[in-house]
C-alpha cells in the first residue's frame, strides 16, 4: 500500500494549527500558535479576537508544518481540517485556508469532527490501537463518553446535561481567582490540597451514563460564599483538589461502566481535560485493577493540535470519506451524524 501524508488544519478555538501525519500514525510536524494570552484579560475566548489572531496565524502556521516535516505541499496526499463543531469565525479561516489548497492543487479535502479529532489524536502514540473502544471526550465544550465502533462511526452513550466538564474547570477556576483557562491551573493547586477536605456532590442518572456538572460547580460556589460571609480564609488548594476528586471521580466512573457494559476492553481518553494529571492517574489504576487496557495521548496531543486531524482525516480518506469545496463551518454538529 502506498504511503499516505496528510495536512491537517485546525482553528475551532483559540488554536491555529497545522501538522503533517504519515499514514495516519506517524507525526512528522505539530505546529500550533495560539492566542491564549489575549483572551487571559476577559477570564475567556474572545471570537472576535480570536478570528482575527487565525487570520494572521494561519498561512505561517501551514507553512511551518510543511517545512519541519520537510513535505512540499505537491507530496501531500490529503488535505485534512476541522469544519465543526466551534466558533464559527475561526473555523471558517481554517476551512478556507485547506479549500484554497485543495482547490489549488486538486488534492482530496476531508471535513472533520472536532471531536473525532481528539479521539484520532490516540492513534498517532498507540501504534496498534484499533476500533472498537470506549472513550471519554472532555473538553472545553462537551463531556461525551463515546463508542467507536470502527474508523469514522461513533455512538454516543453518555453526554454532560449542562456544563462540560472543562466549562466546570474554567468556571470554579474564575471563582477562585485562579485566572483562564481553569484546567492547568486547578491541577497545578490541587496538587498541594487535600481532595478529602470537601465532598462536593457527584451526580449520577438512573440508567444513564450522563453527566452533571452544574450542580459541583454551585457546590463549590455557595462553599465559598460561606467562607467569606464567615469572614474564613478561602483554602484554594483544597477546594480545587476536593473539586476535582468529584469531576475526575465521575468521569471515571461512567466511562468504565459504559466500557463493561458494551464489553469493551480498552478505553481511550481524548479531549483538553485528558491532560488533567488527577484524571490520567485515575484512570490508570482503575484500568490496571479492571485488567483493561488504557490509551491517553502525551499532554501536548491533549489539547488542540493540528496532528488530530491529520489522523482523523487518514482514517476518513481511507474509508473513502472526502468533501467537496461546499463543506461549511458548523457550530453544531453530532459526532453521530459523520
Ligand atoms: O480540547 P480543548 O483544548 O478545547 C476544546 O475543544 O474545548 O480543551 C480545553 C479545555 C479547557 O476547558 C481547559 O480548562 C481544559 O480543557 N484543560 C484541562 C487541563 N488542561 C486543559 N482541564 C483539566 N486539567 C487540565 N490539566
Ligand atoms: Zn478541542
Amino acid at each position: 500500500m502506498n504511503d499516505i501524508l496528510t495536512l491537517g488544519i485546525e482553528s475551532s478555538c483559540d488554536e491555529t494549527a497545522a501538522a503533517v501525519v504519515l499514514n495516519g500514525r506517524k507525526l512528522l510536524s505539530n505546529v500550533i500558535s495560539s492566542s491564549l494570552e489575549l483572551h487571559k484579560a476577559y477570564g475567556g475566548v474572545v471570537p472576535e479576537i480570536a478570528s482575527r489572531k487565525h487570520l494572521e496565524f494561519i498561512v505561517p502556521v501551514i507553512d511551518s508544518a510543511l517545512k519541519e516535516a520537510g513535505v512540499p505541499l505537491e507530496k501531500v496526499d490529503v488535505i485534512g481540517v476541522t469544519f465543526g463543531p466551534g466558533l464559527v469565525g475561526g473555523l471558517l479561516v481554517g476551512l478556507m485556508a485547506a479549500k484554497g489548497l485543495a482547490y489549488a492543487t486538486g488534492k482530496p479535502l476531508v471535513g472533520v469532527h472536532h471531536l473525532e479529532g481528539h479521539i484520532s489524536a490516540n492513534y498517532l502514540e498507540s501504534g496498534n490501537l484499533k476500533p472498537p473502544f470506549i472513550t471519554l471526550v472532555a473538553s472545553g465544550g462537551h463531556s461525551h463518553i463515546v463508542l467507536v465502533e470502527d474508523y469514522g462511526k461513533y455512538r454516543i452513550l453518555g453526554r454532560t446535561r449542562d456544563d462540560a466538564a472543562g466549562e466546570a474547570y474554567d468556571k470554579v477556576s474564575r471563582a477562585l481567582g485562579l485566572g483562564y483557562p481553569g484546567g492547568p491551573a486547578i491541577d497545578k493547586a490541587a496538587k498541594s490540597g487535600n481532595p478529602k477536605y470537601f465532598t462536593f456532590p457527584k451526580t449520577r442518572f438512573k440508567d444513564s451514563y450522563d453527566f452533571s456538572f452544574s450542580g459541583i460547580k454551585t457546590a463549590v460556589l455557595n462553599h465559598l460564599n460561606s467562607l467569606k460571609m464567615a469572614g474564613q480564609p478561602v483554602p484554594v488548594e483544597d477546594i480545587c483538589a476536593s473539586f476535582q476528586e468529584a469531576v475526575c471521580g465521575i468521569l471515571c466512573e461512567n466511562t468504565f461502566k459504559a466500557a463493561r457494559d458494551t464489553g469493551m476492553k480498552t478505553v481511550v481518553l481524548a479531549g483538553g481535560v485528558a491532560a488533567n494529571s488527577r484524571l490520567r492517574d485515575l484512570f490508570d489504576e482503575t484500568a490496571k485493577k479492571k485488567g483493561m487496557v488504557l490509551e491517553k495521548p502525551s499532554r501536548i496531543l491533549c489539547t488542540d493540535n493540528g496532528a488530530m486531524i491529520a489522523s482523523a482525516a487518514y482514517f476518513a480518506y481511507m474509508k473513502g470519506r472526502t468533501s467537496d469545496l461546499s463543506l461549511n463551518a458548523e457550530a453544531t454538529y453530532s459526532l453521530e451524524d459523520m
